[in-house]
């Protein structure tokens, strides 16, 4: 009877289900959404020419100083998610070391008491790259005394919004503002150095490690993390020691500097070592950003990027300015990493920039499967955000690249709903991937995700 059915009815009826209370969200963060942040290192940083592409600057971003963050955590709620992650601006909670500014306070104590109203778990980031314009002027992170005013800046934000969240993120992605800062020069501010790198590493394990427990301090009942961010390094030959010894390096120097840190208590970067006890422990859950894999070739000329030459793996789908390749197999791989280090595992962050959304689905749809895999194998993941809501400034890369569930037009700044805005809805609603979305949304992989046999 079965076989007798037209192809197109023909359909596996199948959902993989999540386990209940799993959270469901999106990842914003603050310099990226909220516009006009205009007294911290990356505004002075757009203001250079040719710092980012185009010469495109943050202006307004999605305008949520401006008060469009209500529109858009409605358009979060009303697509089911129950959760959402958004940073803090330390330049404007505190816009010089000797003052706090309580408007902003009372302002973010509006946005989350509006995540809360609209049921949604917030979870605060207190760092997303960005540092106050003061403290850049005295060194940055390569300043020892960068551990301390942090630690006095989450302490303070803190006890202001201990009501309103108890999920915090003390860092996002140390290892990335590390590698882009200090060895790739990307970010501010543009060093080649890694002298200064492994300085700037301890400070920010050790400002990590006191705005641990300063979190802890004044609201015991908190969890606190860093976001991980995680791109899989695999030997281009397999066979070839070379390829592997530098995809080694990679994966040592880029994703596993600070949780091996945090894990043992040894600060590792290249060929430069230091003991930090204190680190070990001090993590809740691990946050973890897996976007992409790679593959290293081993290149004698290329010294400067540990010897190692990068590409995307043959055949690997590619996103819209080739950023990114859709390699769904590298979300499991990299939970099982995850899964080591013996914590709860919560994906920070997940995307890809896809202005025209039809990669987006398929890149969306998989993930989620290898997500899902992960949880069937009892790996002890309590939630996802995906990277992100609308469309929002991309850093170096400026307004290039489109991360949005909703599509935003900059200058008029209308928003409109992606097709993978629904079908996340879909996901978030029935805590569950359902074959019927799927088919909807990218009939093209149901083959490989709902196979018939
Ligand atoms: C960062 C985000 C960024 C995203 C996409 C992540 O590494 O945390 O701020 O927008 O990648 O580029």
């Amino acid at each position: 009877m079965w076989l007798c059915l037209p192809s197109e009815t023909r359909m596996v009826q199948a959902r993989y289900t999540f386990p209940r209370g799993f959270l469901w969200g999106t990842a914003t963060s603050s310099h990226q959404v909220e516009g006009n942040n205009t007294n911290n290192n990356w505004w002075a940083w757009e203001q250079e020419p040719g710092r980012i592409l185009h010469g495109h600057t943050s202006r307004l971003a999605c305008d949520w100083w401006g008060g469009r963050w209500r529109e858009d955590l409605d358009r979060a709620a009303e697509t089911h998610q129950n959760a959402h992650r958004l940073s803090i601006e330390w330049s404007r909670i505190q816009p010089t070391p000797d003052r706090w500014d309580e408007d902003a306070l009372d302002r973010y104590r509006e946005i989350l008491r509006g995540v809360q109203q609209r049921n949604m778990t917030p979870m605060v980031t207190l760092h997303h790259f960005t540092d106050p314009l003061w403290l850049a002027e005295m060194g940055g992170w390569e300043n020892p005394a960068a551990p301390d005013y942090f630690s006095h800046y989450v302490t303070k934000a803190v006890e202001a919004l201990q009501g309103y969240a108890n999920l915090w993120i003390t860092i996002n992605e140390p290892g990335v503002l590390l590698s882009e800062g200090y060895l790739r020069a990307n970010f501010p501010p543009a060093k080649k150095d890694i002298n200064a790198a492994f300085r700037v590493a301890m400070n920010l394990l050790r400002a990590h490690v006191s705005a641990y427990h300063a979190i802890h301090q004044v609201q015991p009942t908190a969890r606190a993390g860093l976001s991980h961010h995680v791109r899989l390094f695999h030997p281009k030959k397999r066979w070839f020691p070379l390829d592997r010894l530098a995809a080694r390096m990679f994966a040592a120097g880029l994703n596993e500097t600070f949780p091996h840190a945090l894990a043992s208590g040894d600060l590792r970067l290249v060929h430069k070592r230091a003991r930090f006890a204190e680190a070990k422990g001090t993590q809740d859950f691990f946050g973890v950003n897996y976007y992409t894999t790679a593959e290293i070739a081993f290149n004698l000329f290329k010294p400067g990027d540990l010897f190692g030459e990068h590409s995307f793996p043959p055949g690997a789908e590619l996103s819209d300015t080739g950023f990114l390749a859709n390699v769904p197999e590298g979300m499991f791989e990299t939970l099982r990493w995850a899964r080591r280090f013996g914590l709860p595992i919560i994906v920070t962050e997940n995307g890809v920039e896809d202005a025209g959304d039809a990669l987006r689905r398929r890149y969306l749809l998989q993930h989620l499967h290898q997500l899902w895999r992960a949880v069937n194998f009892n790996y002890p993941i309590k939630g996802y955000f995906h990277w992100t809501l609308v469309d929002n400034f991309e850093w170096e890369r400026g307004w290039t690249q489109r991360f949005g569930l909703w599509s935003l037009d900059v200058d008029s700044q209308a928003r409109t709903r992606r097709p993978s805005a629904d079908l996340y809805a879909s996901i978030c609603r029935e805590n569950a991937i359902d074959s019927e979305a799927a088919a909807r949304y990218a009939p093209e992989i149901m083959d490989s995700m709902f196979p018939e046999e």
